[in-house]
């Protein structure tokens, strides 16, 4: 593999680094203790990465076998108008990861644990970076409304929890639980994003995402092993880790990652325009299995921990009649491993929203015993927030008839911040977004 390093023109890398000062103060200490914990790996650069020597052709689409477009005016309008579109989204779940990870950064227990969350946020902001190196380096103007290069990198580093484009990359995390679930559930939808647009008919797309898909297998192992090591200890009896705690993060979690997939229906503009090589229900089809697997693989860990005489044959049986009979095992009820909810569960957008479905797919009437069942099954900090005050209320118009469950997929609110793109700005606004467009001020900052 032979990998061609870009640096953004001055200014613009300037802003990332600004944007960096503001929402990654560790970053510097990272950089410090790299040798400590990663003595094996090619220290971090903040750079776009292009991979060389990836197919000239395009494979997938109405256009298969013509020849890549290097350009956005290569580009039909309407795929140019897509694309910019799934650049900024990506771009934005980029840094909004970073937002969302420092959070709780520190509250850690372990500091290996903590370095390795360090280093999958440098990565998320040489992500963010080769995105605005794809916005900057060509000229997309014809089809952004009017938008320029650098109003398109203000639009993106002005953004904050509760403003970028995807939910997923909306929701604060409640401790360092949320740090670790996102990683193993919520980067793994973005390798299966970043692997569909390994074919993309745009080249510059394309030759970002190998580079990018070697950095996340990273960000999967920094979800996957703290979780496998949780399991243990909580298998040993551990009273600061639990099988509950993990299960409360994949509840919250794991709906989101399944709509980031967008709608089940959805995704064939992609195909034809072969910006990706899999429609949105098949991709998240894989999906689904994948984190079914990643789960059984970790509560398989948490059975060895607590029978460590057991071999490993009896402990497949063990965990067979465990999942067909849902019963206990010497003390271990299935309830105590993990489970991936099911796919209608607690979700907003795309065919199963605002459906009233548990983690084994019962089903409720009522949507007071709905919001009772989920306050039961998510982590307190979660449940006394304003995400999901402004579910519940969607989900009570629904239940009664108000509104539509079309209307409240787009009912959601988003909050947005306005009026300067640095968090060192004098002055900022903070909007409530609605459904129709309209905006309400809801918090103001003057200095
Ligand atoms: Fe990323
Ligand atoms: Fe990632």
């Amino acid at each position: 593999m032979k990998v061609e390093t870009i640096e953004l023109p001055k200014k613009y890398h300037g802003a990332v680094e600004h944007w960096r000062r503001h929402n990654f103060k560790d970053y510097e200490l990272l950089m410090d203790d790299w040798e400590k914990y990663f003595p094996t790996d090619e220290k971090f650069c903040l750079c776009a990465k292009m991979e060389v020597g990836t197919p000239d052709v395009i494979q997938i689409g109405e256009q298969k076998g013509e020849k890549k477009r290097i350009k956005p005016d290569e580009l039909t309008e309407n795929q140019a108008m897509h694309l910019l579109a799934i650049i900024k989204a990506q771009a934005s779940t980029e840094f909004g990861s970073i937002q969302q990870h420092s959070g709780t950064l520190d509250r850690a227990m372990d500091d290996q644990d903590r370095a390795w969350v360090m280093r999958v946020m440098a990565e998320e902001l040489r992500h963010g970076y080769q995105m605005l190196h794809l916005l900057l380096s060509e000229d997309w103007s014809h089809v952004s409304g009017g938008i320029t290069g650098e109003q398109m990198v203000e639009e993106i580093l002005s953004m904050t929890t509760g403003s970028h484009v995807l939910d997923s990359f909306n929701l604060d995390y409640d401790s360092f639980v949320d740090n670790v679930t996102f990683a193993a559930i919520i980067d793994r939808v973005g390798k299966y994003q970043l692997t569909m647009q390994k074919v993309c008919a745009y080249k510059p797309m394309a030759d970002s995402m190998p580079p990018m898909l070697r950095e996340e297998a990273f960000h999967l192992a920094a979800g996957v092993i703290p979780m496998r090591r949780w399991a243990q200890k909580a298998a040993q009896g551990d009273p600061l880790i639990s099988m509950h705690m993990m299960q409360d993060s994949l509840n919250k979690w794991v709906p989101r990652g399944l709509e980031m997939f967008g709608d089940e229906c959805g995704g064939h503009t992609n195909l034809k325009y072969g910006f990706k090589d899999l429609s949105n229900r098949a991709a998240v089809e894989q999906y689904y299995v994948a984190i079914t697997k990643m789960t059984r693989d970790i509560y398989a860990r948490f059975l060895r921990a607590r029978f460590p005489d057991y071999s490993p044959e009896k402990i497949e049986t063990t965990l067979r009649e465990l999942e067909s009979t849902r019963g206990t095992h010497h003390g271990v009820a299935f309830a105590d491993l993990l489970r991936v909810p099911d796919k209608r569960f607690f979700r907003r957008k795309g065919e199963h929203a605002f459906l009233m479905v548990g983690i084994d797919g019962e089903t409720f009437e009522d949507a007071e015993q709905y919001l009772h069942y989920l306050a039961k099954h998510l982590n307190d900090g979660y449940i006394a927030s304003r995400d999901m005050r402004n579910y519940a209320d969607c989900l009570r118009k629904v239940a009664a008839g108000e509104m539509t469950r079309d209307q409240a997929v787009k009912a959601m609110p988003k909050l947005k911040r306005v009026g300067g793109s640095c968090p060192c700005s004098r002055s900022v606004r903070w909007v409530m977004e609605e459904a129709n467009g309209e905006q309400q001020t809801v918090a103001v900052r003057n200095h």
